[in-house]
């Protein structure tokens, strides 16, 4: 029984089981692959990006703002969306491409235009900001449109 318990604790058996938690954690994350619904978002066994960091943000604030549309409040958004354009991504190179620039672009205009729009008009204009998520993504980063299409 004693030898038993022992075992089962044995860190040798616990590691593989953590290891595999992280793996699965960047594939379901990653711009590459499907990523499972409604997880807690777990640490990219990289590091995570500046970029990767603000998208969680932006997600977050997507739902908040969600419910208080549906509330029939005035939707607030307060992060520094504008950062979409410099911050530092884990794969440079793509959001560095003129294609990026050109989606981020777009997307920002959905968020001025969310932002500066009617109480009234607010779910028409925060499905064209969704829709702008799901663009960019479509193109570059297909992985989170999963996670993206819960928001509408
Ligand atoms: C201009 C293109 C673009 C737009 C617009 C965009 N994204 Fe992203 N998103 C990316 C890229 C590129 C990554 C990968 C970042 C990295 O790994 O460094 C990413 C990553 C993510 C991730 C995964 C973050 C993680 O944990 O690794 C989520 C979730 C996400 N975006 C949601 C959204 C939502 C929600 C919106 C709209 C509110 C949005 N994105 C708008 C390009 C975009």
């Amino acid at each position: 029984m004693l030898r038993y318990c022992k075992f089962s604790f044995n860190p040798g058996f616990r590691q593989p089981a953590f290891l595999l938690a992280f793996l699965l954690g960047g594939y379901f994350f990653s711009c590459s692959a499907p990523k499972a619904a409604s997880e807690p978002m777990p640490l990219n066994p990289n590091g995570d990006s500046e970029l990767a960091l603000l998208m969680r943000a932006m997600t977050g604030e997507a739902q908040v703002v969600k419910q208080q549309i549906e509330q029939g409040e005035a939707p607030w958004l307060g992060l520094d969306y504008e950062k979409i354009l410099t911050a530092q991504a884990s794969v440079p190179e793509k959001a560095a491409s003129a294609a990026y620039q050109e989606h981020a672009r777009s997307y920002l205009q959905t968020v001025k235009a969310l932002r500066e729009g009617d109480v009234a008009n607010a779910r028409p204009l925060y499905n064209n900001m969704v829709n702008a998520c799901m663009s960019c993504h479509t193109a570059l980063c297909p992985g989170p449109t999963v996670r993206i299409k819960q928001l509408y």
